[in-house]
């Protein structure tokens, strides 16, 4: 699929089945999520541009490569993008930080926002956006448009699991934003949950269901 990576390396899709395990206990779900989180986040990164800066090793003075340009914002969708910023930042700790409060409403599965804040000069800066579902994708989408909304041009979209149904109409949406997924699952069911899925992700990484 056009603009989509699916990140298929063997221990990112080890991880992965155990958290579509529905036996696996929610300890063991966010550690994994942060695990996989630090894989995904080395593959959404991998084209960030280089510059390079002198330093001195030991033995000679030499032009090292350094990564070029501002700081990265990840910007998570919450509550369940939470699961994956914490691992992003384990890899990346000095990136800047959006959050963006949003829930699905159960009957409409529109996405309704309850939080939103984003460091000033986003606009200047690559913004990945991450939450590990992209189910109808009115999350990923509304999310993305309140971004923009601040300036921002240059965004990646990182997920978990992604519905084929959810990467039509985000790419629909925004064209200019490509998505890095670790599996694009087979569909939606009536509800609008990924089949086969993990279930509600945020449930699950909180234990509240
Ligand atoms: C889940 C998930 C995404 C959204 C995906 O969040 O984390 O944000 O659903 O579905 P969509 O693509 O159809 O919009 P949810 O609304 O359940 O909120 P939560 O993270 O607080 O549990
Ligand atoms: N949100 C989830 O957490 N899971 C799904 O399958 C769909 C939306």
């Amino acid at each position: 699929m056009k603009g989509v990576t699916v990140v298929n390396h063997p221990l990112v899709q080890h991880k992965l089945s155990i958290m579509r395990d529905k036996n696996t206990s929610t300890a063991g779900f966010r550690r994994l999520l942060r695990e996989i989180s630090l894989l995904l986040c080395y593959e959404v990164t991998r084209e960030l541009e280089l510059t390079t800066m002198t330093i001195e090793t030991p033995l000679i003075e030499m032009e090292a490569p350094t990564l070029a340009g501002k700081k990265l914002v990840f910007a998570s969708i919450l509550r369940a993008g939470n699961g994956l910023l914490e691992g992003m930042l384990d890899l990346v700790p000095s990136a800047r930080v959006a959050h963006v409060g949003l829930y699905r409403d159960h009957e409409t599965l529109e996405a309704v926002e309850y939080y939103f804040k984003a460091p000033e000069d986003i606009a200047d800066r690559l913004v990945i956006v991450v939450d590990p579902m992209l189910a109808t994708a009115n999350s990923a989408i509304a999310a993305v448009e309140r971004i923009k909304d601040r300036g921002a041009t240059n965004l990646r979209f990182l997920c978990l699991l992604a519905a084929p149904e959810g990467i039509e109409r985000f790419t629909k949406a925004h064209p200019d934003v490509p998505i890095v997924t670790a599996a694009i699952d087979k569909r939606l069911n009536d509800k609008g949950y990924i089949v086969p899925g993990l279930g509600d992700a945020g449930d699950r990484m909180y234990g509240t269901k």
